[in-house]
Parts: C-alpha cells; structure tokens; sequence
C-alpha cells in the first residue's frame, strides 16, 4: 500500500483510548493504521506526540450579527485560521436569521461568506428567530439539504421564540429529522432582574453576572424539556452554566428524555469574579449566560466526568475589543448595552488539553470524545469527522503532551484583540495539524488557503 503521507510513532487516541501506532493517508482520507507502515511520500514524525482527531467546534458565531446589530470581529478566514492554530479542523457556525430575514437567503449568504474564507470544514445551525410560515415551510428542503440543525433562542429582544413556536420546530424537526438547540434561559426573568439591577444604578458590566438569575437556567431548561417530552423529538441545550441546570439535565436524562447538553471552557475555568473589574474592562467577559462560581465549575467537571453533559464547544462570540463591537456604546455602556460573548475557537482544545491532561482531570479518550467525536457524532459529521479510523478524513493534530503556551491577546489568530485568558500559561500543544491529508499549521506557520475548508452536509445524527 503506498501513502501521501504517513504519521510515524506516535501514540494514537480514540473516544475508546491510547494505543501506540503509525497513520497513513492516502486521498485526504485514512487508510492505513499499525506497526511499521510503508514509506509515505510524505512522513511526519511523531515521536513523544498524540495522534488525535482534529477538534470538532459545534457551536461557534461566525462572520454573524448579534442580536443588538453587532458584527463579530471574526469572518470565515480568521476565525477558521485560529481555528487551524488550535488544532480544530472541523467548525459548525450559525446561519443566523433575524426577524424580517428571508430564511432561504440567510442560508445562501452564509454559503457564499464561508466558501470566500473557511480553511477548515465548516457546517451551519440554522437560527430561526422569524418562524413565518414561509420560513417554516423552508426548512424541510433546507434540511435535506444537509443543515439538519435548527437554534432557537429563549432569551434576547429581537430574537428570541415563544414557547408555540418553538413547539413548531421541535413538530419539523421531528418530522423531517433534525437536530433543535437551544439557548435556554427565562426571558422575564432576566429582564426583570436587569431592570432592577439598572434602576439601583448598578449599570456597569460587573453586575451582568447579577442580571440573569440561576433559575432563569433551571426554569428554561425545565420548560424546554417537557417540550420534548410533549413532542417526542430529542433536545440540545447549549452552554450549560449552572450546577443546578448540570442536575436538571442529569434527572431528565435518567428519565429517559433524549436531552443532550454542551458545556463551554470559560464556565469550567473562569468565574464571575473575572467580571468583576472597574469600569468598562469587565466587558471582556460578558457572556450569555454568564461566568458563574468555582462549586459551579466543580459541577460542570463532574457532569463531564458523568457524561451528563456531552459535549465541550467554545461558543467562540468573536466582539473585537473597539467601538466596532465591545466598546461599541462607548465607555459607560450598562451591561444591558454589552455585546454578549467571548472568543474561544483557538484556545479551546489547548485550554482543555490543559485542564483534562496535564492536570489530571481526564483521560487523552475523555478529551477526544468530548472536543471531537461526541460532536461529530451528536451532530450527524461521524465517522467522517472526529475520528482515527480507516475510511475518516484525514483531519489529524499532533499535539506535544509537554510544551507549553501562554496565551495572550497578541499570539492569538482571531481579531478581537483581547483574550479572557491573558497571561494563562497552558500545557499541551497542537504543533502539527492536518486537515483532509494537508498540513495546514506547522511550526507556527499556516499553510492553508482561504477557500480550502469545504461544507459538510449533515444528517440529523443522533435525533
Ligand atoms: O454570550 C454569548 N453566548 N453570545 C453568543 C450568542 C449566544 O448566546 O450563544
Ligand atoms: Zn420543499
Ligand atoms: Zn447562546
Ligand atoms: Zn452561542
């Protein structure tokens, strides 16, 4: 068997565990895993490395508007450029509809930014925030078209559903199989507690911890659950926070409700002590839902650990730290004026390779499964992604168990010009990645085109 390129000596992970192993790659596609594999026409050596499937972004805002008309920093190019640097090869983005948007337009225009930019593979959510009967009479045909994945928001102004119509997603979703995901907490609630918080003249983004209620997570969880049970179709809850909402989702899973939930790295590793700065600066880490407390991050850990939540994306919400997106109401902007999001595309895999690996936490099969092969798997991309295995795309990172990497503002890939990281030294790092055969990022140096990453249709895996 001959090979383009064959990864020599490494130590090869899976979702299942390590093993020692040489890969060989033929057509951007895996064909040959073993002992003393055939000379490649290329040869990396991966001696003292992982082997591992490039990471699987599943929930990341890209070349998106927010709800408050702010644009992220990121378009396809930079953001699947940091994506590259941090060893993720895989990124699914958001068509992101507003009210008085033509959904079928949506999906083209995203179409046609990614295909301009993307160098990794890339994929779309469909955001419903406008569900006209035009649009919901859309979505069967989109769907088939491989975007087998609809979000609906509970929360935000002008894009946020009704329970009725989220039902009505949750009847087509069902109907013509597809994946809904949600951004779930109580609506009133949080604008009653920011409207008091506002009123005490507590303003500034320290309080946007404050504004939105624990229970507005366990309440919405809860709601959105009996939807599911109600309709008979699976859930997906982005972004759990809370340790309460960790259990909301633990008892439902052991009733039996198909409920599958993500985490992200900045509630297992920040808290809302890291909002808590003077003046403006705290909007570095204004997020939705927020930056919770360290018996939270304890929860979330375990939950991992427990597999109640399955999924670790980074919710990469790109604001450039200007006038252009986080300073974008000036100096003294309330919380309430603060575009919600931090960015995390980059920093993901490193930050939990840190935090799994080289801590101690997890296991090399625990961090694979839960950056790479439980999202490829949950949102119909596996095996094709988030594997090594005969048959896979060759999408693979070699990662150096023993270097490490501070992360600062100035050595990142994105365009927001901050990080809520700066100065974290982590270790572990993607020295080599690989996407479809092609080496894309060696030695600090990226190799990919713009245009390069190509979409993945998708089924609805696991609804
Ligand atoms: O704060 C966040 N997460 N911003 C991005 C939009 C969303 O809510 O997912
Ligand atoms: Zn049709
Ligand atoms: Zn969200
Ligand atoms: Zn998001």
């Amino acid at each position: 068997m001959s090979y383009d390129l064959v990864i020599r000596g490494g130590v090869v992970g899976t979702s299942e565990g390590t093993f020692a192993a040489d890969v060989g790659v033929r057509g951007g596609r895996i064909v040959g895993i073993g002992t003393d594999l055939a000379t490649g026409a290329a040869e990396l050596d991966a001696k003292g490395r992982f082997v591992l499937p490039g990471g699987v972004d599943s929930h990341c805002h890209i070349e998106q508007m927010s709800a408050a008309g702010i644009m992220t920093a990121d378009d396809f190019e930079s953001a699947t450029a940091s994506a590259a640097f941090g060893g993720t090869t895989t990124v699914i983005s958001f068509a992101a509809q507003q009210r008085g948007m033509d959904l079928r337009t949506v999906v083209k225009d995203y179409h046609l930014a990614a295909r301009r930019g993307a160098m990794v593979d890339y994929s779309f959510h469909m955001i419903v925030a406008d569900p006209t009967e035009e649009a919901l009479a859309a979505l069967p045909e989109l769907i088939g078209e491989g975007h087998a994945s609809i979000k609906a928001f509970m929360t935000y102004d002008r894009i946020r559903l009704e329970d009725e119509q989220i039902l009505d997603l949750l009847a087509i979703a069902r109907e013509h199989d597809a994946t809904v995901c949600v951004h779930a907490e109580n609506h009133g609630m949080i604008a009653w507690m920011s409207k008091r918080l506002l009123q005490d003249g507590k303003t500034s983004p320290r309080y946007q911890p404050a504004s939105h209620p624990r229970e507005s997570e366990t309440e919405a969880f809860q709601r959105l659950i009996a939807m599911a049970e109600f309709t008979g179709h699976p859930v997906t809850i982005f972004h759990v926070s809370t340790s309460e909402g960790a259990a909301v989702v633990r008892e439902a899973r052991e009733r039996g409700v198909r409920v599958t939930a993500e985490t992200c790295p900045h509630y297992l590793l920040l808290t809302e002590e890291d909002v808590d700065k003077p003046g403006i600066e705290g909007a570095k880490w204004c997020c939705s839902p927020p930056l919770r407390s360290k018996s939270d991050q304890e929860a979330l850990w375990e939950a991992l650990r427990r597999r109640d939540l399955q999924l670790v994306s980074s919710d990469h919400a790109p604001y450039a730290w200007d006038e252009t997106g986080k300073l974008k109401n000036g100096p003294n902007a309330t919380f309430k004026q603060i575009a919600n999001g931090m960015p995390g595309l980059e920093a993901r895999q490193m930050l939990m390779f840190d935090a799994m690996i080289s801590q101690g936490r997890m296991s090399i099969a625990d961090f694979v499964d839960l950056t790479s092969t439980a999202p490829a798997r949950h949102y119909g991309l596996f095996p094709r992604k988030g594997a090594i295995m005969i048959g896979a795309d060759a999408d693979i990172v070699l990662w150096n168990p023993e270097r490490s990497h501070t992360l600062t503002a100035a050595t990142l890939h994105d365009r927001t010009g901050y990080t809520p990281y700066e100065g974290r030294t982590v270790r572990g790092y993607p020295e080599i990645v690989v996407r479809r055969g092609e080496i894309i990022v060696a030695d600090g140096d990226l190799r990919a085109t713009k245009g390069s990453g190509t979409f993945l249709p998708r089924g609805a895996g696991f609804a």
